[in-house]
């Protein structure tokens, strides 16, 4: 396969929703204020909903998403599919300790004042000083896998001068 070969307009559809609305939700987890807390939850709502379609929506595609640049095996290959995992598995991880966190704290997961996601546990202070730590622990290491995703796009195109970044544009 050709290493412009598209992914399906769907998945570029829904990696840009989901990339926007984390990257989003994460700056501002790092400004934290009371003002910025429903911002906050509602962007993480939004990347969990998202998350979820993009999932589903793989599976959905699977026979249509275009082969690794890499060749199967090489360690790049590996890299590749570790991080891309490890960021759908920090998609989920971290919008659901936040809402469980903010459960625990006794408040509901809620976006923008129109919907609360189900309250899931009790308030239990207890356990949010844990919450929190894994809350924070997902975001740092999303944080992590996203300069070492965006890396990975810029070696082909120095190295190999492959334009990965155009599979994953609209246009
Ligand atoms: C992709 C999604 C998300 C990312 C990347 C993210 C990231 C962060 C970061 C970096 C912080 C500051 C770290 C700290 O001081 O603990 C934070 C705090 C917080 N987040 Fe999120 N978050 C996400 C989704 C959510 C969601 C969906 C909720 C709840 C509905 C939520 C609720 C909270 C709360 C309550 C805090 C304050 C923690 C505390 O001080 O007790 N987050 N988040
Ligand atoms: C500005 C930031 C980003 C850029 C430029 C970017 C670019 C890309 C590109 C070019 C690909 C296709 C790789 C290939 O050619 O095979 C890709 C795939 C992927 N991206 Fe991103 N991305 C960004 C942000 C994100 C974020 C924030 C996440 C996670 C929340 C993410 C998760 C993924 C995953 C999981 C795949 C693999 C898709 C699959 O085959 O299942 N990306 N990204």
């Amino acid at each position: 396969m050709k290493h412009t070969d598209k992914y399906p307009m769907s998945m570029i559809v829904l990696h840009s929703l989901v990339a926007l609305a984390m990257i989003g939700a994460l700056l501002i987890g790092w400004n934290l204020s009371p003002e910025l807390m429903p911002i906050h939850k509602a962007l993480g709502i939004a990347v969990l909903i998202f998350a979820v379609l993009r999932i589903a929506n793989r599976f959905r595609v699977a026979s249509h998403v275009p082969a690794s640049v890499n060749s199967k095996g090489s360690m790049q290959y590996i890299l590749e599919k570790s991080v891309h995992g490890l960021l759908y598995i920090t998609m989920i991880g971290a919008p659901l300790f936040g809402w469980l966190l903010s459960n625990a704290h006794g408040y509901p997961a809620n976006f923008f004042g129109l919907f609360s996601l189900p309250t899931l546990i009790a308030k239990d202070p207890s356990i949010t000083h844990t919450l929190k730590e894994l809350h924070e622990l997902c975001a740092n290491v999303f944080f992590c896998l996203l300069i070492l995703h965006v890396a990975g796009g810029v070696v082909h195109l120095l190295k190999e001068k492959k334009n990965v970044f155009k599979r994953m544009m609209p246009f």
